[in-house]
């Protein structure tokens, strides 16, 4: 039987663009929904409506200038306070100016590539749980993967960054608080868009807060134990204790700490889980690319654990991985205000006019990519990579904000999958067709559910 070689479109974009109030509606239900048909032809899409502006920049060199070249007139809030910051407050992702400065310097040196590779074997025992829970199981019984990498990657940065002051009750706080917390954001970023209050009431916002208090709770008994039971003075949690203001000379306030340790809680493993996710999904609708990978894990490694000596040749994994990342990306949508007037493209915007960068879109762009709903790791071979722009792959995002745990992640995936793959196999059941559903996080609607079998040799 002929394997596919392209993923099924789901949801089937618009045919025709939609009015404003309809796309808003529609993001409010799924925002990729949203995106019709010409946003995959067009370098932007540009609507001013009820005397908002809002515009999409599809068009890989228009990116560079918001993110890298011109990022002072683009500016992360009011929008991402709005969206996240009952949850994030001040913290990294959402900060700005000196105060950001301060903090991603602080936190820069635990993420950088000779640091993360510290982190290889708690990459790799946390796929070692994951394949214990599973042997327990029924050779070829269904298993819910979204779950499963939702742990596996929480059990990571308690592991990692948090240096153990996460105990099995926070992580699943988190899993279940963080879950219901992103479910009823796409509200807040219709309100945003619209310029509407934060405090406008909306379905499902009483839930929404009280996952927030529960999410910085889980924080507070982080930082708790932590100040009890001493630890790593050189984990991000201790370089967060011990920080002082370069400004001030003072110490970080408690408050803003657990902002941050609720921004890398939720910022570190909801993106990676769902990156791993839509992995496996697509080694499962795809078995041949999932045999070749497999044959690269076990000729680089055998049956050795992973670890960091054999990172470097799992050069198709990568690719894979990557390929993963262009067609379901995680973090599939970036929101920035303009902070004064610009010109984007030609276009002249008014202060305050909502720029997005739709990355699922520049992703799946037919301008950018052939063949884009293709499945074809090569596309990340050094050769192809070579010539493309540096906005038309990212999602990472890009520029200063660029996400600062990239390397972490990639490092991650790879050590993860190359466990996993090389003690189990992946198939879809019949009628699985997972359908990407974004909630700032890019997820399976209903969840993933895959067949898994444990190998033996
Ligand atoms: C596959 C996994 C991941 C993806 C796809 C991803 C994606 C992103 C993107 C697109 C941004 C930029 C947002 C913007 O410009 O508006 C970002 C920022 C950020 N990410 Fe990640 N991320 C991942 C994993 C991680 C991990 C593992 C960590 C930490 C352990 C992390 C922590 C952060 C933080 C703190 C920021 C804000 C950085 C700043 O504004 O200075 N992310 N991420």
């Amino acid at each position: 039987m002929a394997m596919p070689e392209t993923i099924p479109l789901l949801p089937v974009p618009p045919k025709r663009r939609l009015s404003f109030p309809l796309l808003i509606l529609k993001t409010i239900s799924n925002p990729i929904a949203s995106w019709s048909q010409d946003f995959y032809d067009e370098p932007v899409v540009f609507y001013r409506s009820l005397g908002i502006e809002t515009l999409y920049v599809m068009d890989p060199a228009l990116i560079q200038t918001i993110l890298l070249d011109d990022s002072d007139s683009f500016s992360k809030n009011p929008p991402h306070e709005e969206i996240l910051g009952g949850l994030g407050g001040k913290g990294l992702l959402i900060a700005e100016g000196e105060a950001w400065r301060w903090q991603r310097r602080l936190a820069a040196p635990l993420f950088s590539p000779p640091e993360v590779a510290r982190f290889v074997p708690a990459f790799a025992a946390a796929a070692s749980t994951v394949l214990q829970r599973w042997s327990k199981a029924m050779p070829g019984s269904s298993q819910p993967i979204d779950r499963d990498m939702t742990r596996a990657t929480l059990q990571v940065l308690q592991d990692t960054v948090l240096g153990g002051s996460l105990c099995e009750d926070d992580r699943r706080a988190v899993e279940r608080f963080g879950t219901a917390f992103l479910a009823h954001t796409v509200w807040k970023i219709a309100f945003s868009s619209l310029g509407l209050p934060r405090w406008t009431p909306h379905p499902g916002a009483l839930s929404m807060a009280r996952a927030s208090s529960e999410l910085r709770r889980v924080a507070q008994r982080v930082l708790d134990r932590r100040r009890q039971d001493g630890g790593e003075a050189a984990d991000l949690l201790g370089r967060l204790v011990t920080a002082r203001d370069p400004s001030t000379g003072s110490s970080m306030p408690d408050s803003l700490i657990i902002d941050n340790v609720v921004t890398f809680l939720m910022a570190g493993h909801e993106t990676t889980a769902q990156a791993l996710t839509w992995t496996l999904y697509l080694l499962a609708l795809m078995p041949e690319w999932q045999e070749r990978a497999r044959e690269e894990v076990l000729c680089v490694a055998g049956d050795e654990q992973i670890g960091s000596q054999h990172v470097a040749r799992l050069g198709l994994l990568e690719q894979i991985f990557q390929e993963a990342m262009r067609l379901y990306p995680p973090a599939p949508a970036l929101v920035r205000v303009t902070s004064k007037a610009a010109s984007v493209g030609g276009i002249d915007l008014k202060a305050g006019a909502n720029v997005l960068i739709p990355i699922y879109v520049v992703h799946r762009h037919r301008h950018l990519w052939p063949e884009p709903l293709r499945f074809d790791p090569s596309r990340f071979a050094p050769e192809a990579a070579a010539g493309r722009h540096r906005c038309a792959y990212m999602p990472f995002g890009a520029g200063p904000r660029t996400c600062i745990g990239g390397a972490f992640a990639m490092l991650e995936g790879k050590v993860m999958l190359a466990s996993l793959l090389a003690r189990a196999r992946f198939e879809l059941p019949q009628g699985e067709r997972p359908v990407p559903f974004s909630r700032i996080t890019l997820r399976p609607k209903q969840g993933l559910r895959l067949k898994v079998t444990l190998l033996t040799y």
